[in-house]
Order: C-alpha cells, then sequence, then structure tokens
C-alpha cells in the first residue's frame, strides 16, 4: 500500500507531483505528503485525509523545488493523523516509505538517544541514515548501509539536505519503477504514477537501490554491485487514466462497462474458430491440479473457477488464502500449475506465494489486469484480463474479467484433456461468446436492485446465501456489501448455515439468496425455508424460473437473465454488485474510496 512519486530535474516539481500521488491515490488515502529540496534545505508540507487536503495545504503555504519526493499513506504503524504522514524528516534526511519495517522496534531502541516524533516504522530509516551520515559517511554510503539494517518490506524515497540534488531508491518486497526523462529522472510504485512524466520504465527487482540526479542514475543490487536493468517501453494510452464519464462514480461506471470488458477479456482467450494462443500457453494435459492462490475478490473468482475445472474439465483445484498460503508448508507437486490470480498483479501475499511456488520449482501462471506488474514480470505465464483500469477500491470489472478468462480456460482444459467431446465444447464456447448480451441485460436489473437497495439500508447486518457456484458469488456479495456500504454482511453456503450461523437469524434480518432454477434450487429453497421461518427477510437474486417457483417466499426478487447452469456465476455477480453500489449510495458513503481500504494491498 502507499503510493510514492520522485522527480529530481531542473524544473518545478510540486504541481507534478501531486498529479503523481492523484493516480496513486488508489493505494491509500490516510494522508499525504510531499518534500522538496530548494537550496534552501528540505521543506515538506502534509495532510490528514485525501490528496486534496494536501492540496489546500499547499495553497496555503506553498513549497517547490527542483527535487521532490511525495507520498500518499495507507497506514499501518500509527494513527493516520498528520503526524505520522510522509515524508518523515530525520536531520537532513527525508524519507518517504511503502511497506513495513519490521525489525523497527530493535532499531529505535538501538538509537536510544534519539527523538522519535512520530508512531510509525518509517521514521527509524531517516534517524538511521542520519547518523550515517553523521559518522562521516557520503550520503551514498550512508544510504546503503542503512538498507543493511533494515528487514522488512520497503520501497524507498529517500532525500538529503546536501549540495547534490539526488534521490535514493530501494526495493525489497515492495514495488518500485524508476522513470528515465530528458535532464530529470523519475521514481514511482507504479507505471500510473509516471504515466505523464516518462514512458521509459526501469522496474527495480527485489534488493535494488539506485540513485537518481538530473544527470541520469546508478542502479545497484543488493551486494552493492553496478547492475544493468532493462528499459521498459510503455505503449501509449496504456497507462491513461479513465475519468468517471457520465456515471456518478468509477465503480457504478466500471459496473456498467462489463459488457465490454468481459468481451475484451474472452478474445484474449477464444478466437473466432479456436482458442488463441494466449489461451494456449497452459498445456492442461502436463498437469494434474491447478493450485489457485489469490486474495479478497479475486479469491472468490478462483473459488468458482474451481467449480469449473472440476465439473468441466475434471481437473482437480486448490483454492487458497495468499496469505496463509506460504505460512502452512503446503504440499506442493511438480505436476501442479500455480495460478495467481490479481487485478493489480502486486498483492504483497499473492506475489510471495507465486515466488514461493517458483522457488520449489512449480509452473507459475499470473492471471492479471496490470500486465507491467510485479506478478506479470515474475511468472512463467502472464495472463491479461483486459479490463481497463480499475480506479474504484471495489472491485466489479476485475472480478468478472477474471471468471471469464477462468471459466475459457476451464473449456480448453476440457478440450486438451478430452473431458467432453467436441459438441460439448462448441456448446460451452458459443455460451461464452453470449455473456456479453447477458451482462448487459442483468444491467437492467438496477432500478429494481435499488429499490430493494433502500430498504437493505438501515441494516445492521445481513447474510448472502448460495449453492454450488453460488457459494462464492455469496461470498462476493457480502464483501461488497461490506466495503462499500459499511454494513455488517456474511456470505455462506447455503446448507452450512444450520451449523451455526442460523443462531444469528431473528425477526427482519436480511438474507440475500442468490439461487438461479439449477439441480441445487430445491435444496435452496428448503434453507430459505429454514430462515423465514425464524423472520428472515428474504431477497431473492434468482431468474424467471426461480421467480416462478419460489418468488411468494421472498420479501423481493430480482430476476436476472437465464443462463445455463455455466455463466449463472457471472450473471448473478451482477446483481450483488449493483445491490452493494445502491445500498452505498442509499447511505451515502464514499463508494470509491471506502474508509480504511486501498486498493493494491502491497503490505502483508
Ligand atoms: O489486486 P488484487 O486482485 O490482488 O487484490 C485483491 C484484493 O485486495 C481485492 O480483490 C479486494 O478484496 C477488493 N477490495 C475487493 O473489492
Amino acid at each position: 500500500m502507499c503510493g510514492i512519486v520522485g522527480i529530481v530535474g531542473t524544473e518545478k516539481v510540486t504541481d507534478r507531483l501531486i498529479d503523481g500521488l492523484k493516480r496513486l491515490e488508489y493505494r491509500g488515502y490516510d494522508s499525504a505528503g510531499v518534500a522538496v529540496l530548494n537550496g534552501s534545505g528540505l521543506k515538506r508540507a502534509r495532510a490528514k485525509g485525501k490528496i486534496a487536503s494536501l492540496v489546500d495545504a499547499l495553497e496555503k503555504d506553498p513549497i517547490d523545488g527542483h527535487a521532490g519526493i511525495a507520498h500518499t499513506r495507507w497506514a499501518t504503524h500509527g494513527k493516520p493523523n498528520i503526524n505520522n504522514a510522509h515524508p518523515h524528516f530525520a536531520g537532513k534526511v527525508g524519507v518517504v516509505h511503502n511497506g513495513i519495517i519490521e525489525n523497527y522496534q530493535d532499531i529505535r531502541r538501538e538509537l536510544n538517544g534519539r527523538n522519535f516524533s512520530t508512531d510509525t516504522d518509517t521514521e527509524v530509516i531517516a534517524h538511521v541514515m542520519d547518523e550515517a551520515l553523521k559518522s562521516g559517511l557520503t550520503s551514498k554510503e550512508a544510504f546503503s548501509q542503512t538498507l543493511k539494517k533494515l528487514r522488512g518490506a520497503y520501497a524507498l524515497g529517500i532525500m538529503v539536505d546536501d549540495e547534490k540534488d539526488e534521490i535514493f531508491a530501494a526495493r525489497a518486497g515492495s514495488p518500485l519503477a524508476i522513470g528515465i526523462g530528458n535532464g530529470e529522472m523519475y521514481l514511482g510504485s507504479d507505471a500510473l504514477a509516471l504515466a505523464q512524466l516518462s514512458r521509459e520504465l526501469i522496474y527495480l527487482e527485489e534488493g535494488d537501490w539506485a540513485v537518481l540526479s538530473p544527470a541520469g542514475y546508478e542502479i545497484f543490487d543488493e551486494n552493492d554491485q553496478p547492475v544493468k536493468r532493462d528499459v521498459t517501453v510503455i505503449q501509449a494510452g496504456a497507462m491513461s487514466a479513465s475519468d468517471k464519464g457520465e456515471y456518478e462514480h468509477y465503480m457504478l461506471k466500471e459496473i456498467h462497462e462489463q459488457p465490454i470488458t468481459v468481451n475484451a477479456t474472452l478474445k484474449a482467450y477464444l478466437g473466432a474458430d479456436d482458442f488463441t494462443e494466449t489461451a494456449r500457453k497452459i498445456d492442461f494435459t502436463a498437469i494434474d491440479r491447478l493450485v489457485i492462490i489469490a486474495c479478497g475478490t479475486a479469491s472468490y473468482a478462483g473459488e468458482v473457477a474451481k467449480y469449473w475445472f472440476e465439473q468441466i474439465a475434471g481437473l482437480a483445484v486448490d483454492v487458497d488464502i495468499a496469505s496463509e498460503f506460504r505460512y502452512r508448508q503446503p504440499v506442493l507437486s511438480k505436476n501442479s500449475l500455480f495460478v495467481a490470480v490479481s487485478q493489480s498483479g502486486e498483492t504483497a501475499d499473492t506475489l510471495a506465494a507465486l515466488r514461493y511456488c517458483k522457488q520449489a520449482g512449480i509452473p507459475t501462471a499470473a492471471l492479471v489486469n496490470v500486465m507491467t506488474s510485479t506478478m506479470a514480470r515474475e511468472a512463467d505465464i502472464a495472463l491479461p484480463l483486459n479490463a481497463g483500469p480499475e480506479i474504484g477500491v471495489a472491485s466489479t470489472k476485475a472480478f468478472t474479467s477474471q471468471l471469464t478468462a477462468l471459466a475459457t480456460l476451464a473449456v480448453l482444459a476440457a478440450s486438451q484433456r478430452a473431458a467432453i467431446d467436441e459438441d460439448g465444447i462448441a456448446k460451452l464456447t458459443e455460451q461464452l461468446s453470449s455473456l456479453s448480451n447477458l451482462v448487459s441485460k442483468a444491467l437492467t436489473t438496477s432500478a429494481d436492485i435499488a429499490k430493494l437497495a433502500e430498504a437493505l439500508a438501515p441494516a445492521k447486518h445481513a447474510f448472502f446465501l448460495g449453492r454450488g457456484a453460488m457459494t462464492p458469488v455469496a461470498f462476493e456479495g457480502a464483501l461488497k456489501l461490506k466495503e462499500i456500504s459499511y454494513i455488517h454482511a456474511e456470505g455462506y453456503a447455503a446448507g452450512e448455515l444450520k451449523h451455526g450461523p442460523i443462531a444469528l437469524i431473528e425477526q427482519d434480518v436480511p438474507v440475500i439468496v442468490i439461487a438461479p432454477h439449477d439441480e441445487l434450487f430445491e435444496k435452496t429453497v428448503s434453507n430459505m425455508q429454514e430462515v423465514a421461518a425464524r423472520g428472515a427477510r428474504i431477497y431473492l437474486f434468482t431468474d424467471e424460473d426461480g421467480a416462478k417457483a419460489a418468488g411468494h417466499m421472498a420479501h423481493s426478487v430480482i430476476v436476472l437473465p437465464k443462463t445455463g447452469k455455466f455463466l449463472a456465476p457471472l450473471v448473478q455477480t451482477i446483481g450483488v454488485q449493483l445491490l452493494a453500489y445502491h445500498t452505498a449510495t442509499a447511505l451515502g458513503t464514499d463508494v470509491d474510496q471506502p474508509r480504511n481500504l486501498a486498493k493494491s494491498v502491497t503490505v502483508e
């Protein structure tokens, strides 16, 4: 989490740093700050909250210079107040940091003569480097020595108040890129941060550190040896940040983009006559198990995919939450394919799981929306989502693109493994081709769902139930509602409720049941009866047949388009996305930047 930008050159930097920070606000918005070198020392401005507050602070008290570092924070250590906002200063040193310094308490104890003015882990970095400078080291030597004292994860931008305009940068566990300019050099957490500054980027590798100056850059590896790293040229337009267009929120826009985005995803994997080269990068006959690892919404895409791969292709699938995976010493087989699913391609836990598998010699693939991301660069096979930039913190179109890609790959797996005949494959690919239309039709339920959301908004708790592949859709529905409306919501497999959670059902507790009319429908209806008998207020998300069969039992019914069993999770997802969105707007919450969250979670 947290976003970093840096510029060192000959022109003024503050406005451009702020522009870069705005592009990184998806990484956190607890506080923001900027520091510049302007010939009369290091100056900084900081503000609590979003970047708009920093802009206000800068209007009242402007600062500028020819070198600067800036930061938008997602708080880990220390409250999100102005005092804990980066950049942190100690003596001659100013630092911005993304990551967590795990040994910061030890370092504080070692530096017990020093005054610490924040509650952050980051501040120790500035103190350690300042101490090193005081011992007579050059800035470069002091930086290298400082890095050796740090344990944990970091992307760093550091400036020193001396005669040189330089930025020191380092990467360990958190992503960081250098941008090359004309008489200027840039630093950013990702390509998006640098989109207006440079298209020639160098992604620092693990353990790398660098010195940037107007004249150029030097990169060193973790052993302080000078190294050359490839320059990646970012295609024009690839990083264009989209605007909200006619929509009130990015999330609503992204929900409505889905007929287009699922098609864009599909095209990457399925051509007019056959599966594409991209899809065929995976040989499903060479493996006997898929290990899908992800976090949050992306992990629910994996859970849906488990049903598809197992039912359609007869291929065993394990789905694991990335933050747990590597710590439980998983038993891995070389005949498995590890698939990291991630919108950002930067999620710290998912990336760590990918590296864990690579180290164990397991083939790896990364299904990501950002093809310049660390996961895309490090996995053996990079698979695109093609959903376009997703700005809303609550993931919507990336989720349906993950589902679309995984559904298509499940059909490819079935074909390669001859799990179903050609006729069966043709029927499934035909259904995939109709997906965009189905999603368009599903979106027409928006007004009905908005009415339902008015009724849901006063609730303190809500339950989402599903069976089969609808279970992870229920999880996703609950997650979406929690993250943007702040209503406590839980998703359950409908059959599991009676094993404990049903104790929470009382008069008028909302239970959202996701039940298209499939072979499990009647079983889900029995579970509906069980909660209805205990006073639950049922909101049924189903299709026409389901509405006919069980609509009378529900307080409200949302009729989504009828599909075969295969695509039902994708279509039902649209319903729960709209429900979360409309409930949040009914409550007036900050839909695109909900409290406490960040789009890209780059710390463990
Ligand atoms: O970028 P990733 O897909 O790896 O992110 C994973 C989760 O952090 C993400 O899906 C999160 O759960 C979203 N806020 C859900 O809306």
